[in-house]
């Protein structure tokens, strides 16, 4: 069993991860940051203060280190980039340098926006190009730690769902609109992998419990338009499809540019983990299950 850190705990994947690692046995801390949780296995950490973080290392004494901290809300980075650039960068920095100096081997979460959308879904190899901030300051991260980092994985995933702390996944929302009788807006256009974070972290746990160095994606092996991943969570918890509005992106005025066909290939983890990454249907059926 190793210690391991979570940074980032209080969200949908590092959230997803606490939960799965502590089930595992590992001897698990977590770290939040404004929701400041006084909860068991939780402390307050801020990535953009070296003190900071340098406290819950030299408290916890981690052997592996998980990543998932960062302005995650792709809008709101582009809107705000100094911001963006400080927590999603300069945050990453921080925790990268910090477990080179305590030898602690670093997972950091990274995500398919660092390629343009063109020709997903991607393969690790895939040559990234950014079309947002959001995506820029998450491949300056990824660049930093693979040129920095004594042992590290970075692991890209995209459009995860499923339970969550603050109910701000695609998949909740959705569920909440169309349950109280709301319509929603769903672009017909824009393709990738919905991935269940149960699976993602069940994957994190077995990659902290192995030596991997380099790139990984880990994702459902779905491609979907967000308009198909509706109508099939609609379908699943018998909601009202007639409420899913189809759209085109340029009708939703998104702040950030999206990358049209993104989403992951995942033949590497295949071959590699034993963890079985649920498709779309399977992690919605599998959700289904906890609810009724
Ligand atoms: N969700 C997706 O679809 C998706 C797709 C691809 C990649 N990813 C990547 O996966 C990782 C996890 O994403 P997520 O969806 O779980 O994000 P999330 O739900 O938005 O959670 C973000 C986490 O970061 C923490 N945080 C934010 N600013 C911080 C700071 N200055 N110091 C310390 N902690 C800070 C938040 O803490 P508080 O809430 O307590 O403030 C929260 O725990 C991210 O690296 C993201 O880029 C996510």
């Amino acid at each position: 069993m190793a210690k391991f850190l979570i940074i980032g705990a209080s969200g949908q994947i590092g959230g997803a991860l606490l939960k799965e690692a502590l089930e595992a046995k590992h001897a698990t801390l977590g770290t939040s940051y404004k929701q400041n949780l006084s909860e068991p296995n939780f402390t307050t950490t801020d990535i953009n203060d070296c003190d900071s973080i340098q406290k819950t290392f030299d408290q916890f004494k981690p052997e592996v280190v998980f990543a998932c901290a960062a302005l995650a809300n792709v809008d709101y980075c582009q809107m705000h980039p100094e911001e963006s650039r400080a927590t999603n960068y300069d945050g990453i920095k921080r925790i990268t340098d910090a477990c080179n100096y305590s030898d602690s081997r670093l997972i950091f979460l990274s995500t398919d926006y660092v390629f343009n959308g063109k020709e997903g879904p991607y393969k690790e190899d895939a040559t990234p190009d950014p079309i947002n901030f959001y995506g820029e300051h998450k491949l300056l991260a990824e660049q930093y730690v693979k040129a920095n980092s004594k042992n590290h994985l970075i692991v890209r995933t995209t459009i995860t769902f499923g339970n969550e702390r603050v109910g701000k996944n695609f998949y909740l929302v959705l569920k909440s609109k169309l349950s109280q009788g709301q319509e929603m807006k769903v672009p017909t256009d824009q393709f990738g992998s919905p991935s269940y974070n149960k699976s993602i972290a069940k994957a994190l746990v077995e990659l902290g419990e192995k030596d991997l160095q380099g790139v990984l994606n880990i994702s459902s092996d779905s491609f979907l338009s967000r308009y198909e991943f509706a109508l099939l969570i609609a379908k699943i918890f018998d909601l009202n499809e007639k409420l899913i509005i189809p759209v085109t992106t340029p009708e939703l005025n998104q702040a950030a540019t999206r990358p049209m066909k993104a989403g992951l290939i995942i033949d590497k983890a295949k071959s590699i983990l034993k963890t079985k990454l649920m498709s779309a249907e399977e992690a919605l059926l599998d959700l289904k299950k906890q609810t009724v």
